[in-house]
């Protein structure tokens, strides 16, 4: 398993490249199966999970090579089969493949996708509004096994702006007879990112980005072209880096547009900002102030995968800070690792109440996940002494290479 060493109390300075966005990856690679044709995906991150993503098409008859950071899918000649999820089911990127797989082929296999330590992670919304499209699906507990002669365009109320369920919504409907209309649509960029890429490829999509998304179902799709956006995790990872260790960055390529709750909440801690077209300057000018209360919520609200760097970031702050998760039920797991390193937090129904203190300390340290073995990064970065964490091939899902871009900054970061 991958380890990392950090050598902390470093301020970051410098540049560094923001990779492409991983969850605007991740259903695009999916949608590619839905045409027949060439795909190119401009600024596509070298990740694991999209590593994985391409197992998965590449299982379907997708042919797949990079140029630099393009990537370029040809599906001219699929050749259908069941999906299978090779890993441990936490990558759970083969639910993207479900609306594609049934607006192209009319069928698809695939495990249910298990759940992880963040959650339980349901799909019962994906099978129940696929239902209403006119998706039968078998009774197995261990396979989703799905059959549509003809996907029919509906309108869709969703329970809650899911992104997952309105991406796969999308993909079904794009080539079902009629319209579809989803009211309460996720609104997150990478939603954007999608229909912008479908469109091209001969879709049509209106209101993407919106709570109303309208999409007229067409015969048939070609070749589609997306460069994509900068990753607004990522770039807010590293944020919240700097402001835990003081110091002046550049997150070249950041998608400020996508960050507007996260660069307020910035400027209350103390730091502050200029906004270029080559991305964020962000300089943490003194003290480290807390935040009193945040809550994470659908886009446009503050996302829930920065909650866990945003809580390692608050634990050495001047005051105390509150954060309540409400997407997900178990999004604190980083807190006894926080603890250890000496963090003041406690729980109390999905809130975490953090009281800061001076300084955390180095420590031995086990990731878990993937944005909390990020956090614990960068935890590691402003603590005393030295931390040393384990477990951290999860990182490696969504940040291209953390050691290298954190080294770029001047961080004393070691990791294999
Ligand atoms: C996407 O997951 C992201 N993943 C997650 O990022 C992100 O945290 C999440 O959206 C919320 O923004 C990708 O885009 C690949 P949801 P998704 O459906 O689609 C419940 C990361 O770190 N739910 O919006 O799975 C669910 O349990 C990952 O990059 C049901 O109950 O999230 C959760 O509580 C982590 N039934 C809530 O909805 C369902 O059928 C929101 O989940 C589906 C979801």
């Amino acid at each position: 398993m991958k380890q990392i060493f950090i050598r902390g109390g470093v301020p970051l300075n410098g540049k560094v490249r923001i990779q492409g966005s991983k969850n605007a990856a991740l259903p695009i690679l999916a949608a590619t199966l839905l045409a027949g044709g060439e795909h190119e995906i401009k600024n596509c991150p070298k990740i694991a999970d999209v590593y994985y993503m391409l197992e998965l098409i590449r299982s379907q008859g997708a042919v797949t090579y990079w140029k630099g950071r393009d990537l370029y899918v040809n599906t001219c000649h699929l050749t259908p089969g069941p999906l299978e999820e090779k890993k441990e089911g936490t990558m759970r990127s083969s639910i993207f493949l479900l609306g594609a797989m049934l607006g192209r082929f009319g069928e698809v296999v695939l495990e249910y996708p298990g759940g992880c330590v963040i959650g339980d992670r349901p799909v019962d919304w994906h099978l129940a509004h696929l239902h209403k499209m006119g998706t039968e699906f078998g009774d197995s507990s261990c396979q989703i096994t799905a059959k549509a002669s003809r996907l029919v365009g509906v309108e869709h109320e969703l329970p809650f702006p899911s992104v997952g369920l309105t991406e796969n919504l999308v993909m079904a409907a794009v080539l079902a007879e009629g319209t579809t209309v989803i009211h309460n649509a996720a609104r997150e960029p990478e939603i954007a990112a999608l229909c912008e890429f479908l469109n091209s490829a001969g879709a049509c999509i209106t209101g993407a980005g919106q709570a109303d998304i309208t999409i007229v179902g067409v015969n048939a799709l070609h070749g589609g072209s997306i460069t994509l956006p900068g990753d607004r995790i990522v770039a807010g990872t590293y944020a919240l880096g700097c402001m835990i260790t003081g110091g002046g960055v550049l997150l070249e390529g950041a998608p400020a547009g996508h960050m507007t709750r996260l660069i307020p909440l910035l400027h209350a801690m103390g730091g502050s900002t200029l906004i270029t077209e080559e991305g964020i300057y962000l300089h943490r000018r003194e003290g480290l102030c807390a935040i009193p209360y945040t809550v994470t919520e659908g886009y446009p609200g503050f996302p829930t995968d920065l909650q866990s760097p945003l809580l390692a970031a608050l634990c050495s702050a001047d005051g105390e800070s509150a954060i309540e998760e409400r997407i997900f039920g178990n999004r604190f797991r980083i807190v006894p690792q926080l603890e250890k390193m000496g963090a003041d937090i406690h729980i109390k129904d999905n809130v975490a109440y953090i009281r800061g203190v001076e300084k955390l300390q180095g420590t031995t340290l086990k990731a878990e996940e993937l944005r909390g073995g990020a956090a614990l990064v960068i935890a590691g970065l402003g603590a005393g002494g030295e931390t040393y964490i384990e477990n951290c091939s999860h990182i490696y899902r969504g940040y291209e290479n953390i050691c290298r871009d954190l080294s770029e900054l001047g961080a004393r970061i070691y990791g294999e």
